[in-house]
């Protein structure tokens, strides 16, 4: 860490103080100015509610250039990750900054295979949810029980213990991730199969039932596993800055990561694949689309699946996710489906109106993760499973460069307070 380099100063003048904030540089990307000293030299906060100007933390992992539409894990192009990559080749190389070579490959593999399963009373523990719980209730109270499970990793000042817990979950994320969608379905729990590849694993732990045999299709697997790479981490967003945020305290990384499960459930962040699924559904064919798009303009709903703080360009995970859903409607849905129809005639009357364009609003990667995780046989409810499953190795290697980073301390912003300034205590009797 601490590859940002000094490049200048900025002045600051606040009544008759002048003040030089160092300008540091990354690699690539917008410089910043650093202002840890100006509380201390001029009792002044800086004022940036949803952090739209501010770098929280120096981070080597994932580079967004959201005008250029550019997402890069450890400098490789999202594209080019999603397509000649694996989901577990990617794990490793987000952890470990480096591609994996083919001995070093073999290894990771192994250690993840070999701590697929989870504690035997850990499925009882599912047992105690009502059957129609949410699954993301049940996966964040469950990713923050594993804590009660595996406490002999939780020292997170001991490296050997922090590396054990980090391949536990990416490990375990996916069993437990199958148990909530079986237990919400009422059907028995399927254990892992260690012979079998990431994504083939999981799917079968989803859709394996014990009356048939299963049959794996390699072309949904791939597609998962491509759909698992698109979502493994992308920059300082809410859920990760969440889990940044609870480990900086020093939470053991399963509440740290329960913390990011529950942060990524919003509608506005990982939720919006379920709300951009029941929205094509809403619009339910294509000559509805217009009036659809002048309700949007109207200001009286949000068109879900567009629109990113980041992207101010086409998301580049949207591209190959579009790709994805082609593939996959073509293997096993209608490559005719309505709500393809409906998703292609909105991004194309969306991206040719002035509404959007004048505030730089594309597709993002949720617009088409909706109709394709449907037509792999996902109920929407499991979608934002599906997210924090892949998504489970950005927090965690994030959680990782932050215990490590010399620079760290607990987070601890500041406000403007605006409330009373000061007053008497007033007893109930005198109160009016
Ligand atoms: N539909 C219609 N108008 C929109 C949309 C949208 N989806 N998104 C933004 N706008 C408008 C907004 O009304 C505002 O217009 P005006 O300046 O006239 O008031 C302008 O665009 C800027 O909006 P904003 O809310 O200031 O932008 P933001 O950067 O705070 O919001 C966002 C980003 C993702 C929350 C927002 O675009 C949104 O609500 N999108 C729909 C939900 C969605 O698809 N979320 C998934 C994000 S990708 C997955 C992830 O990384 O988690």
């Amino acid at each position: 860490m601490d590859k940002m380099t000094d490049t200048g100063s900025a002045s600051l003048t606040i009544g008759d103080k002048t003040l030089s904030l160092p300008i540091l540089k990354g690699s690539i990307g917008p410089d910043v100015i650093d202002v840890r000293k100006l509380y201390a030299e001029t009792d002044c906060f800086t004022f940036d509610p949803g952090f739209t100007s501010t770098a929280a933390c120096e981070s080597a992992i994932t580079y967004i250039d959201g005008d250029k539409g550019v997402l890069l894990y450890r400098g490789y192009p999202i594209d080019q990750l999603a397509k000649q990559s694996t989901f577990l080749e990617v794990c490793y190389l987000l952890i470990n900054g480096e591609l994996p070579n083919a001995a070093q490959y073999v290894e990771f593999e192994r250690s993840i295979t070999t701590h697929t399963m989870l504690h035997d009373q850990f499925d009882r523990f599912f047992q105690g949810f009502r059957r129609d719980a949410h699954p993301m209730a049940v996966m964040t109270a469950s990713v923050g029980a594993l804590s009660a499970f595996y406490h002999d990793s939780l020292d997170v000042n001991d490296p050997d213990h922090r590396r054990i817990s980090m391949i536990r979950m990416i490990a375990k994320i996916p069993t437990i991730a199958a148990r909530t969608f079986k237990y919400s379905i009422g059907q028995p729990f399927v254990s892992p199969r260690n012979e079998l590849g990431y994504a083939e694993n999981f799917l079968r732990m989803c859709f394996a039932v014990p009356a048939e045999d299963y049959k794996g299709n390699p072309i949904l697997a791939r597609a998962m596993d491509r759909i698992f790479i698109l979502h493994a981490d992308h920059e300082q967003n809410a859920s990760t800055s969440t889990v940044r945020l609870a480990g900086s305290t020093g939470a053991n990384p399963f509440a740290c990561i329960a913390a990011g499960i529950a942060a990524l459930w919003g509608p506005a962040h990982g939720g919006a694949n379920e709300e951009a699924l029941n929205m094509l559904r809403e619009i339910g064919k294509p000559e509805n689309v217009p009036a659809y798009v002048q309700g949007v303009k109207d200001r009286k709903y949000r068109l879900m699946g567009f629109g990113h703080r980041v992207y101010k360009n086409y998301d580049p995970r949207a591209k190959v996710m579009q790709e994805t859903c082609h593939e996959v409607l073509k293997e096993v849905g209608d490559a005719n489906d309505p709500l393809l129809q409906v998703a292609m005639e909105l991004e194309k009357i969306a991206l040719s109106d002035d509404y959007f364009i004048s505030r730089k609003l594309y597709p993002n990667i949720d617009f088409y993760s909706g109709i394709t995780l449907s037509a792999m046989g996902f109920p929407s409810e499991m979608f934002t499973v599906l997210f924090a499953l892949a998504r489970t190795v950005g927090w965690i290697s994030q959680w990782q460069e932050m215990i490590a980073d010399p620079q760290q301390k607990i987070g601890r912003p500041r406000q403007l307070y605006t409330g009373p300034a000061y007053r008497d205590f007033v007893s109930v009797d005198k109160r009016a």
